[in-house]
């Protein structure tokens, strides 16, 4: 399967932003790369609870910037972001209780909410940002 990287199509023009989408993705490649030598097992752990840290301090950026912007589809962008926090977290308790957690699944749930979520849902707020503080610095 071909690498999820960071490109140019998504860039949001916040810093902040594209910079916490940077880490998400980099933390997909690692758990892809680990997988490949056989390590997959070994990181699951670490790589559930970066997630969670870093896509909950990305979701509260972004969530700052709909309030800022009067974003009209913040309730269920926020909804996508809860979602992701809520599958994750599960993963992590069943991780956690000792429960065989499959690191091709999680690669696989994880690649693709990102590619949703970053290439499609996080798309749609592009045109809002324009008059906010900070947005659209290049
Ligand atoms: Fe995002
Ligand atoms: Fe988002």
């Amino acid at each position: 399967m071909a690498a999820l990287a960071w490109e140019e199509s998504i860039r949001t023009g916040v810093p902040e932003i594209d910079r916490q989408h940077q880490m998400i993705l980099e933390r997909l490649d690692f758990l892809d790369q680990a997988i490949r030598e056989g390590q997959g097992e070994v990181v699951i752990g670490q790589i559930l609870t970066d997630l969670t840290e870093y896509a909950r301090e990305h979701f509260r950026t972004e969530e700052r910037y709909f309030e800022q912007c009067g974003y009209p589809k913040r309730d269920s962008h926020h909804q996508e972001h809860d979602r992701f926090i809520h599958d994750i977290g599960e993963l992590y308790e069943a991780f956690d209780s000792g429960k065989t957690v499959s690191p091709d699944e999680v690669y696989a749930y994880l690649r693709n909410w990102i590619e949703q979520h970053l290439w499609v849902v996080d798309r749609e707020y592009l045109p809002f940002l324009g008059g906010s503080a900070g947005a659209r610095k290049q």
